[in-house]
């Protein structure tokens, strides 16, 4: 039997190239080695964002199309929507009662969260007993489908670490060997940041979007950071020290191509601008697929919308049947 992996992401509109990179390339590739379930975490969305909805459904079509254009595929992998899957909601009740209260405190990505809520929003904003119970959530997404692993990037890692703490609890708990401690599975591919040099982020803007057009890719990466110390053309470079560019070359070019840039650079024959030129190409060709790819499914919603409701009914007899096995387990009426 093949090994399963499940993983997930809020749908907070669309997806950038960190998404990309970081996440969903690694999933792409996983797709045809595990068992695969990819999920649209709305009820996650709430947890911050519970008095902004009005964009809710769209952004989780959105995430759906990203996936989709990507080369996440319906044929081979389930994609569905949290919300759709009931019984995740009563596997997180269960798992609640189970979890200590300190297991939750002590999580360093939401302690993270709550600083950025509160940066955001004031600091008297308040942490919802439901954004306290995001890890907790967040197991029970992974171990409704009793996954072996969970492909996420290395932010989310805190959190498996908790939902092996309590899979390993329930198990103790209720004397069986029912759920698997998930591993989480990292890709290799380092961090893209972001155009100004920090992480790169939709709060940030300073992020480029799968869905960008190769105009905008083109405009955005001309605003990339470059090696400060230089003024002119003819200034010898330090690629080490360029603070963007070189970096984003070292993605997505080929070998030759960055030694070029590079030695180039160095020698004070190749200035920023021009050397942004070509990297906006590089990257618009890099996505054109994928770019084609999504307008195909911008303008057949209805087809994303079948393969969001199909995966949601096949997700839901698999935590139908680790639904059962939990109520006895528990002894529930
Ligand atoms: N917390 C994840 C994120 O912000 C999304 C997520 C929710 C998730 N449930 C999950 C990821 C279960 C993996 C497995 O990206």
């Amino acid at each position: 039997m093949k090994e399963r992996i499940v993983s997930g992401m809020r749908p907070t509109g669309k997806l950038h190239l960190g998404h990309y990179l970081g996440v969903i390339q690694n999933w792409v590739e996983l797709q045809h080695k595990y068992e695969s379930f990819f999920f649209v975490a709305d009820w996650h969305a709430l947890t911050t964002k519970y008095d902004k909805t009005e964009n809710l459904k769209n952004d989780v079509i959105d995430v759906a199309i990203d996936w989709l254009a990507s080369g996440i595929d319906p044929d081979i992998s389930t994609i569905y929507v949290q919300s759709l899957i009931p019984e995740i909601a009563e596997l997180n009740v269960y798992l609640g009662m189970v979890t200590p209260q300190n297991w939750v405190e002590r999580d360093p990505t939401l302690k993270d969260m709550a600083k950025i809520l509160r940066t955001k929003e004031g600091q008297n904003s308040q942490i919802s007993y439901g954004l306290m119970g995001y890890p907790v959530l967040m197991s029970a997404d992974i171990m409704m489908m009793n996954a072996t692993h969970v492909p996420v990037g290395i932010d989310q890692v805190a959190h498996i670490e908790i939902t092996r703490d309590i899979a390993r609890r329930f198990n103790n708990i209720y004397k069986t060997d029912f759920f698997n401690e998930a591993k989480p599975l990292l890709n290799n591919c380092s961090l893209i940041c972001g155009l100004d040099g920090n992480k790169m982020g939709k709060s940030f803007q300073n992020d480029i979007k799968i869905s960008d057009t190769e105009e905008v890719t083109a405009k955005k990466i001309m605003t990339a950071i470059t090696d400060r110390s230089r003024l002119r053309k003819t200034d010898l470079g330090h690629p080490d020290e360029c603070e963007v560019a070189f970096k984003y070359w070292q993605i997505f070019g080929k070998e030759e191509q960055i030694e070029k840039v590079k030695c180039e650079c160095e020698k004070g024959e190749r200035g920023c601008a021009d050397c942004k030129r070509q990297l906006g190409a590089l990257i618009n060709e890099k996505f054109k697929e994928i770019r084609e790819k999504r307008r195909y499914y911008e303008t057949h919603i209805d087809e994303v919308k079948d393969i969001l409701n199909e995966g949601s009914k096949k997700a839901r007899i698999e935590a139908q049947k680790v639904l059962n096995n939990i109520r006895r387990l528990v002894n529930m009426y």
